[in-house]
């Protein structure tokens, strides 16, 4: 892995810098405090177009912090201060003005629990379109069709689209959610340990899901199990109490990590 140097805010701070795909989203020393509490201390970091970017870490080491910090979902805690920054495609999201509900529409999320609305299959799909202004009900068949095609749950749900969500299994539900995300054409799909709820088949599903959902999208993947991370992405950060103890390549962060706490973790020796 290369290291280059960049300026940001007068100091010069090695960036993590890997290949010539084009970054998606990028941290220049991003700092994070809920209250008193430093959670996330000088994150550089970046994720690269049609990659999978894993996150892991053990428990409070920031993770889900920072995968909400990325589209400000996070800001919804009052007691949230930042500093240093975050870019989209070049614009940090921070900056004063930053249109925060458009780049919630780029940057997707999906939560840890699936979280279907109390609605039919359809409606959670369309919900979002819908809020986006679109009433064409050809349109929204069409727009409902494609993300339930895209989180590879359309032959399961195609003849009950009218039916409660919560009727069904868990992995369908996270597949819903997956498919909710779709409908409104993100850019960035951020992922909160999406599988934890899951049975094994389930979690398969999801995981196959990720890998071809990377050929349109940049998928960032927190997760608690390593294997998963080690199955499913091109890069993987591990964190370790706030800090981004090391970057790099997922093959390389699991066969010969360059830092002792890494080979610690992944080798089970803690978390
Ligand atoms: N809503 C919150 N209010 C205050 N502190 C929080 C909140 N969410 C997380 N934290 C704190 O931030 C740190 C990181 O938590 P979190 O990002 O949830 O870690 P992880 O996802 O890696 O388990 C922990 O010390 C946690 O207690
Ligand atoms: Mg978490």
């Amino acid at each position: 892995m290369v290291q280059i140097l960049t300026e940001f805010n007068g100091t010069r701070h090695a960036v993590h810098e890997i290949n010539s795909k084009s970054i998606v989203m990028q941290s220049n020393n991003f700092n994070l405090w809920y209250g008193s509490n430093h959670a996330l201390k000088d994150i550089n970091l970046n994720m690269q177009e049609n990659e999978v970017t894993a996150i892991i870490g053990p428990s409070g080491c920031g993770k889900s912090t920072y995968i909400k910090a990325l589209n400000r979902m996070v800001e919804l805690v009052p007691i949230v201060r930042t500093a240093g920054e975050i870019s989209y495609r070049g614009r940090n999201i921070f900056a004063n003005g930053y249109e925060v509900e458009e780049l919630r529409t780029k940057v997707g999320m999906v939560f840890q629990k699936p979280n279907p609305f109390p609605k039919s299959i359809y409606d959670n799909i369309a919900y979002g379109p819908r809020i986006h202004g679109i009433k064409n009900k050809k349109i929204l068949d069409e727009i409902v069709e494609k993300s339930l095609r895209g989180a590879a749950i359309w032959d399961e749900v195609k003849d009950r689209l009218n039916e409660n969500a919560y009727g069904l299994s868990g992995g369908q539900q996270q597949r819903i959610c997956i498919a909710r995300c779709l409908a409104i054409e993100p850019d960035v799909i951020l992922m909160d340990e999406p599988t934890s709820a899951l049975d094994p088949i389930s979690t398969l599903k999801v995981e196959e899901l990720v890998q071809e959902m990377k050929e349109q999208y940049s998928i960032v993947i927190v997760t608690h199990n390593m294997q998963q991370a080690a199955r499913i992405s091109d890069k993987t950060a591990f964190f370790l109490n706030g800090e981004v103890i090391e970057f790099d390549q997922t093959d390389t962060i699991f066969s010969t990590p360059s830092d002792q706490r890494t080979e610690d973790y992944i080798s089970g020796r803690f978390g």
